[in-house]
């Protein structure tokens, strides 16, 4: 099975420590590195392109690997698959549902595979907790929240062109918490909640920082069910929260650390590991071999994506400054840190509530979009209260 990575840098690099473990157990063997920037040394021996275009039709890979910025993921996925290729396309997939529907219609027209980066979907400890569900360890599940508090440096915000930007050359770049380092910590709640689309946003964002996007947030995605997901993060938090799925029921409550892979059921003492997860990139080269399922295609990606949609119609975020926050370090090691904000966020996900719902003094309303099921799946932004 030959393998191409196109964007070698950036978290590339953890791309191709993957594949060069997988290459050594004899499972692939790496085609090409494509980047548009001179690609930083490593022990790989394989051929180096600049253009994506020259490496499909001079590599002619089985899979690609691409691992660029998101507003680049669908055209390249597209040549990609026409070129034959099968992808693992990296997260979030795309930035809007007239792209997933784009992408979705080459894999039709292809009848090739896509997987999508949401490494954690292929967590044992993510299986454990939807198999505990079932069996009723937490009664029936009355909604899904997640809370996750980091800190990220102004360098992070300089990392490439599209950081901390909403758009790049007019097209949607997202780089905000929720649709780009955190988007993990709600694709989780959303896969346990798979079969129930989500059928209304309410979205509260805020920056500390001169960005174009959210470093810090609460969203509700209410389901057709009626149940509630609560989303709340900031990259500018107090002590380290590295992502809690909580998941509420009439007999009790969950806990899943998905960064960590350890899980907390009603009546356990305290966390359990349930360490392991499916590579995605084998997951997909044995896709091809035997038609085992996708962790991750596209498809799953719906309902994810649907929420995207909400963030790119969403006003800017409100500013959050002066006394509101403590700055630490100059230059690029300056923090900022949102004073209280742990325990508003984890109210937010005990109560199922939005920050402008409980007593945070700098809540803002929400931004509140209903998503209409009509066949082109249109969204349509309501007056009134989602909920
Ligand atoms: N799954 C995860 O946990 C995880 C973690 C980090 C990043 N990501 C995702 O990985 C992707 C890349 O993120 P990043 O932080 O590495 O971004 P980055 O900007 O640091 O790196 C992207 C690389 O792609 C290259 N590139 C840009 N356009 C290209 C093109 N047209 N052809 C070839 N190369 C091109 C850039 O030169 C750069 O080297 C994003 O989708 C991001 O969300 C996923």
């Amino acid at each position: 099975m030959r393998v191409a990575l196109i964007g070698a840098n950036g978290h590339g690099r953890w791309h191709r420590r993957q594949i060069a473990e997988l290459e050594a157990a004899g499972v692939v063997e790496l085609a090409a590195l494509v980047d548009v920037r001179p690609i930083e040394p490593g022990p790989e021996a394989a051929p180096h392109f600049t253009d994506h275009r020259a490496m499909l039709r001079e590599a002619a890979p089985d899979v690609v690997v691409i691992c660029t910025p998101p507003y680049t993921h669908r055209q390249i996925a597209t040549d990609a698959l026409r070129a034959g290729a099968d992808v693992l396309l990296e997260k979030p997939p795309v930035l809007s549902r007239a792209e997933h529907r784009a992408l979705s219609e080459v894999l039709r027209e292809t009848g090739r595979a896509c997987q999508v980066g949401f490494q954690a979907l292929g967590s044992a400890a993510l299986h454990e907790l939807r198999r505990s569900i079932s069996y009723g360890v937490v009664g029936t599940v009355t909604g899904v929240a997640t809370v996750a508090a980091w800190q990220r440096d102004d360098a992070y915000y300089r990392r490439s062109p599209w950081a901390g930007k909403r758009t790049v050359d007019g097209r949607p770049a997202l780089d905000g918490a929720l649709a780009n380092p955190l988007a993990h910590a709600w694709m989780q709640c959303l896969a346990i909640m798979d079969g129930d689309p989500p059928v209304g946003v309410e979205l509260e964002r805020y920056r500390c920082r001169d960005i174009e996007v959210d470093d810090t947030a609460c969203l509700r995605i209410t389901l057709a069910s009626g149940r509630p997901v609560v989303v709340a993060v900031t990259l500018c938090g107090e002590e380290f929260i590295p992502g809690e799925v909580v998941v509420h029921g009439t007999a009790g409550r969950a806990v899943l650390e998905y960064p960590t892979d350890r899980l907390l059921l009603p009546g356990d003492d305290g966390y359990r590991e349930i360490p392991g997860r499916v590579n995605l990139l084998e997951n997909l080269v044995q896709h091809r071999a035997d038609g085992t399922p996708l962790i991750a295609p596209l498809a799953r990606t719906e309902p994810f994506t649907a929420v995207l949609d909400v963030l790119n119609s969403a006003p800017d975020p409100a500013f959050l400054g002066g006394d509101l926050v403590v700055e630490e370090g100059e230059g690029p090691a300056r923090k900022v840190t949102i004073k209280g904000v742990n325990s508003a966020l984890r109210q937010a996900a005990e109560k199922l509530a939005l920050l402008s719902e409980l007593p945070v003094p700098w809540a803002v309303g929400p931004h509140s979009v209903r998503l209409t099921a009509t066949p082109e799946n249109t969204l349509q932004t309501t007056e009134e209260p989602v909920r």
